[in-house]
């Protein structure tokens, strides 16, 4: 895949945000930054002072991790790309790290409740879209079982959220499961979970 990101002097900033805890926010923000490493200078952050992030540092020593930095000098870092995970609750510096984000994936599992908690999530990134306006965002379905797939309730629902729903579906896959150890799912055997991440990474460049 070949990525093309237009950077001048300012990283982009990719945040990974949904209140709600164990929807993948981690993992994909994780797999997506060993990917886009593959071609960019790419930074990792973690918001979050207890966050699991932060323990990839002894996994993943090629990869730049920063742990809560100061978000008025964020984006001049020297990195193409930024991306930061957030932690699973509504913390009070999210209207700030949404201001100086250029995109926003907000990962979810297809279970209605699941679903249902993006709303105070998609409010806050719409109230950010209203000073920054460049400023772009997609719901992701991750961790779908096979064979169940999605069901048209959840897409319904879904769609009366008047935000863009990611093509892209990352299965439930025991090799994102691992990924943390493994170095991400790019390193491994399992094409199918590759051609997910790839897939993802593309969407969401061609939205930049
Ligand atoms: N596509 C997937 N297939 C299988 N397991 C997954 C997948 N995505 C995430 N997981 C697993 O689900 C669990 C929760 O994932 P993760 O920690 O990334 O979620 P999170 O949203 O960051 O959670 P928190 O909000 O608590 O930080 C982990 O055990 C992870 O390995
Ligand atoms: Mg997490």
């Amino acid at each position: 895949m070949h990525i093309s990101i237009v950077c001048l002097f300012m990283a982009k900033i990719i945040t990974i945000a949904h209140q709600k805890g164990g929807v993948g926010k981690s993992t994909l923000a994780y797999n997506l930054a060993t990917c886009f490493q593959e071609q960019l200078r790419v930074a990792l952050v973690d918001i979050d002072l207890q966050g699991s992030i932060s323990d990839l540092r002894t996994t993943n020593p090629s990869l730049d991790i920063i742990s809560d930095e100061d978000f008025d000098k964020i984006k001049s870092l020297n990195y193409d790309l930024i991306i930061i995970d957030t932690p699973p609750y509504l913390s009070n510096r999210l209207p700030d790290l949404f201001h100086i984000s250029d995109y926003i994936l907000i990962p979810t599992k297809a279970g209605f409740f699941d679903v249902m908690a993006i709303r105070s999530t998609l409010h806050l990134v719409k109230e950010a879209m209203k000073k920054n306006t460049d400023l772009k965002s997609g719901i992701v379905l991750n961790m779908i079982k096979h064979r169940s797939g999605i069901t048209e309730e959840v897409k319904s629902l879904l769609n009366s959220f008047d935000a863009v729903l990611l093509n892209t579906l990352i299965h439930d896959r025991v090799s994102f499961a691992r990924s943390p150890i493994t170095g991400g799912v790019l390193l491994g055997e399992d094409e199918k979970a590759k051609e997910e991440i790839y897939s993802l990474a593309e969407e969401i460049v061609n939205t930049l």
